[in-house]
């Protein structure tokens, strides 16, 4: 079976949200004011993005029935885990939290368990009838069948439903903002994955790809901007291969046109997006990106290894010269772009001279940083059904390491090139170690630090000048 891809203390998508349990009593109460909610619900969430958006269309769907939110579960009626299956250690953690809820469940009967998400249509049958420890298992298609499935639990039989649709985008449910900041905020553009990397678990548990109506994202953008928020970022497993025809025009929304739309929202309304696929980023994105001042300079393009022949193997339908290209282009049209990764050590029979390589495509890239894993097997993947797991477990571990320490100097590299150079930041709130100072990010979105003063507060744009510089943040003063 697979092993924990990464090593700890390794930096890796959410690490530091993984688990985190939603709080939203202020909104979630006024969103209930008028059904007059008399049950509460609480939700643990856990995996990329995507799944943490998710769980604001289900506090969403929840609350037109009258449910609230608690961040206690000890007085919840229904508690819900939303869960992941890209890599094992998530889903021990969720076996984990299963026995916990259960004790809850046994000191208050009638409290209702369900889990949610990506491991629900991978473990449905063991959840429900092995481990007997939940009462509602629902898919990530399958949200707006939740009400149903609560009532027939409540009335004693286990609902079920992990169906996939080719349709379904939530696009008319306003998401339910959890554990929000008030400042940004995320907006799924589509859902599912076509791409079928050799290695990933996503398209079985996500279905196939679907792109949400382009009017309702820039009116949720719009909604988001009238409520305070200033930055937005948009959600897709690829957000280059997004594509919606208006059923009236029969014309096509590309990437590079929904960007705009929703830049033309408000210029203080900053966009970001993720993830980026290397074979689908076209000239017209980075274009677009560069006529408008509102759109973040910073993408997330997963390389995945940087030698071509295990970038065959993993079916990322790109080779080494082209990311090259690709990464050229983006420099050449915005000089000042911050790129980011995914890479992933020990993939099926990678060689030492492999892995040499995915050190050089990291110094060529220069990325502001990576997250690094080592490849695991996941279960019904292609990789699992065609390619032999050859490579050790320490030989992974220490390629892993040689990456993270690589990416960390050239980290620390790019953040210390920053020092002495002043940068619009959107405050966010205030820093993690004091009162006294705000944390905020650059277009490139790299977090910087720096004192307060009277009068600024989170939402706020201010200009900061950075004075010194680590490998993950920029401290700095006001300019
Ligand atoms: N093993 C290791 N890393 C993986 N990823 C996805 N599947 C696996 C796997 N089986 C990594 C990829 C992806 C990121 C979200 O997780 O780098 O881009
Ligand atoms: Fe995890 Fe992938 Fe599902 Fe996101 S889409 S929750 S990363 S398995």
């Amino acid at each position: 079976m697979a092993q924990h891809p990464t090593l700890d203390g390794v930096k890796q998508i959410d690490e530091s949200k993984q688990g985190a349990v939603f709080f939203p009593e202020s909104e979630a109460q006024k969103a209930t004011t008028d059904t007059a909610a008399t049950k509460r619900f609480y939700i643990e969430s856990y995996g990329c993005q995507m799944n943490f958006s998710d769980s604001e269309i289900v506090a969403s769907i929840l609350a037109d029935i009258g449910y609230s939110a608690t961040r206690n579960m000890e007085e919840s009626d229904l508690i819900l885990i939303n869960t992941c299956s890209i890599r094992e250690k998530a889903e021990d953690t969720v076996r984990r939290r299963l026995r916990i809820f259960d004790k809850v469940k046994a000191r208050r009967p009638g409290t209702l368990v369900g889990v949610l998400g990506c491991m629900a249509e991978r473990l449905k049958a063991k959840f429900l009838e092995q481990e007997k420890l939940v009462d509602l298992v629902i898919g990530p298609d399958a949200y707006r069948d939740l009400p149903n499935l609560v009532q027939n639990a409540s009335d004693g039989d286990r609902g079920i439903n992990v169906l996939l649709s080719r349709e379904e985008t939530y696009a008319d449910i306003s998401p339910l903002r959890l554990d929000s900041n008030g400042v940004t905020a995320f907006i799924s553009i589509m859902r599912g994955c076509d791409n079928m990397c050799s290695f990933c678990v996503v398209p079985f548990t996500r279905g196939r790809e679907r792109s949400r109506n382009a009017f309702s994202i820039v009116a949720e953008a719009s909604d988001l901007f009238a409520k305070g928020y200033r930055e937005v970022t948009l959600l897709g497993q690829n957000v280059d291969s997004y594509r919606w025809t208006n059923p009236e025009t029969e014309e096509d929304v590309s990437f590079a046109q929904l960007l705009e739309m929703v830049a033309l929202v408000n210029p203080d309304l900053r966009i970001r997006f993720s993830t980026s696929h290397p074979k689908d980023i076209t000239d017209e994105v980075l274009i677009t990106m560069s006529r408008y001042e509102n759109i973040c300079k910073y993408i997330h393009l997963p390389v995945q290894s940087g030698n071509s022949r295990v970038l065959q193997l993993m079916n990322r339908t790109y080779d080494r010269e082209w990311y090259k290209e690709r990464v050229a282009a983006i420099y050449r049209i915005i000089p000042d772009c911050a790129i980011s990764s995914d890479i992933i050590t020990g993939f099926c029979t990678e060689t030492e001279e492999e892995h040499q390589d995915t050190l050089s495509m990291i110094e060529f890239v220069q990325y502001s940083m990576s997250y690094m894993f080592f490849y695991s097997e996941r279960p019904g993947t292609l990789a699992a059904r065609k390619y032999n797991d050859d490579v050790p477990l320490e030989v992974k571990k220490r390629r892993l390491q040689e990456v993270v320490n690589l990416q960390n100097q050239i980290s620390k590299e790019h953040n210390q090139a920053d020092i002495g150079k002043t940068f619009k930041v959107l405050i966010e709130g205030n820093s993690k170690k004091s009162d006294q100072q705000f944390k905020g990010r650059n277009s490139q979105n790299k977090m910087i630090v720096f004192p307060k003063r009277e009068g600024l507060k989170a939402g706020d744009y201010t200009e900061v000048k950075v004075l010194d510089a680590t490998s993950a943040t920029l401290i700095g003063e006001l300019a």
